[in-house]
């Protein structure tokens, strides 16, 4: 079985055996494009050659992007924990070409990436295609289509709308119809029942999304309107740890190698094991995955604060505590303690987060000894209310009682609202 650090390796070995230049992850935090606040995918450190603002040093390249999806366009916040294939933090591994290659090369690399060097199945995979949109005026992209026919049957190669088949970075810059690949990874009996095409884009657990092959060829506008590109540009997006359950044969991204060792970490310090307890699980995944987020933030220069992108990390740290706090009886900092697993399970490709251990780790215990001070108040007096609200038959607490929480207590609205729904219950946010 490949391990993770293997497959990270294969995947730029492919690209430099077709030409490409390995370039290094660009850091997460982004400081000088106002239209983002962290990088949310492989092409973000591109974007100025590919709207023709600076000339590309190399045509090929290719490279593995650390990413954070947390806010605008692409947040997937709220899912991180409760699945088990959504993360703040990811890799995504992603190769480009800047006005060489297009569609042709990008599908046929691709398809023999996944299925002659890594052996995926190909009975087990579908690709996507753009329908077209009348409203942008744009028809289907018949030509990805036709690429894709010459490795999958026509069954396998599904129409997807706007929604999913046209990529955009933000609500304005680079843009294009896209193609994505899909595995499914269920049991040979479940796949029996029912095909795969029919769960594609369908929020199945095992029938996931891997790899987006974007074909770049407009720059959308403030104004909305699509402008053509001065040169086709391929951006390719693969989700490395997906990637990763595929070829270790796990439906989980949790249970690769790429989460366990922080996993059995978590469990050893709060007494319980791994795959015993759902809501107890849940909140192991969100701390093994906010870790990730927090440290690579700080290495990458952006603590916790109560501004912007800070207040963003903020948010994650305190979600993370939150969940320790509730369901694995941390009541004492404990995140900070995990960093030698994340460093020995990451250090090596990303050395930055070796040299700024120290750092890291005093940032993280500050963040959380002072959070739970606000957490226990919080909770103590957000218990009392709904407990006042239920004895009076109601299971909407007044937005009086959640603004002096926030106000008063420090205790964050989102917080809040979280507990209410968790207890099935609401808050009157006019009254807020
Ligand atoms: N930009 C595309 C994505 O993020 C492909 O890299 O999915």
């Amino acid at each position: 079985m490949l391990t993770a650090k293997e497959i990270r390796d294969s995947f730029k070995n492919f690209f430099e055996s077709k030409g490409h230049h390995i370039v290094p992850s660009a850091p997460m935090v982004i400081k000088d494009d106002p239209t983002l606040m962290f990088t949310n995918a492989g092409m973000n450190q591109f974007k100025d050659i590919i709207l023709g603002n600076h000339p590309a040093k190399y045509q090929r390249v290719a490279d593995s992007q650390k990413c954070l999806r947390v806010s605008g366009k692409h947040n997937d916040l709220e899912e991180v924990g409760h699945d088990t294939y959504h993360h703040t933090m990811f890799e995504m591994l992603g190769n480009w070409s800047f006005g060489d290659y297009f569609k042709k090369e990008a599908i046929s690399w691709a398809w023999e990436y996944l299925v002659e060097v890594l052996k995926l199945n190909p009975e087990h995979l579908y690709a996507t295609v753009f329908e077209g949109s009348p409203e942008e005026g744009l028809g289907r992209d018949d030509e990805a289509a036709s690429y894709w026919e010459q490795f999958l049957p026509k069954d396998h190669i599904i129409n997807g709308n706007k929604h999913d088949n046209f990529w955009e970075m933000g609500d304005t810059g680079p843009c294009g119809p896209c193609s994505e690949i899909h595995i499914d990874l269920r049991p040979a009996e479940e796949r029996a029942k029912i095909s795969g095409r029919d769960l594609v884009n369908h929020d199945h657990p095992q029938v996931i999304e891997i790899w987006n092959l974007v074909f770049m060829q407009y720059n959308r506008k403030a104004d909305g309107s699509l402008e053509p590109l001065p040169a086709k540009v391929i951006d390719t997006g693969m989700g490395f740890e997906r990637l990763c359950m595929a070829l270790q044969g796990k439906t989980s991204n949790y249970d690769t190698d790429v989460f366990q060792p922080m996993l059995k970490a978590i469990a050893a310090m709060s007494g319980t094991e791994y795959g015993k307890d759902k809501q107890q699980d849940i909140a192991m995944r969100v701390i093994a995955d906010h870790i990730r987020t927090i440290a690579f933030s700080i290495t990458d220069g952006q603590l916790p604060s109560n501004a912007k992108a800070g207040y963003v990390i903020r948010r994650i740290l305190r979600r993370a505590v939150r969940y320790g706090y509730t369901f694995l009886g941390q009541k004492q900092a404990f995140m900070y303690k995990l960093l030698p697993v994340l460093i020995d399970n990451m250090g090596e490709a990303y050395p930055e987060l070796i040299a700024q251990k120290a750092l890291i780790e005093k940032v993280i215990k500050e963040e959380e000894e002072s959070f739970l001070r606000t957490l226990e108040t919080g909770i103590r007096l957000l218990d009392k209310t709904m407990e006042d609200t239920k004895a009076n038959g109601k299971t909407e607490i007044s937005g009086k009682d959640a603004f002096i929480l926030y106000d008063t207590f420090g205790f964050p609205l989102d917080l809040t609202e979280l507990i209410l729904r968790e207890n099935g219950m609401t808050v009157n946010i006019e009254e807020f």
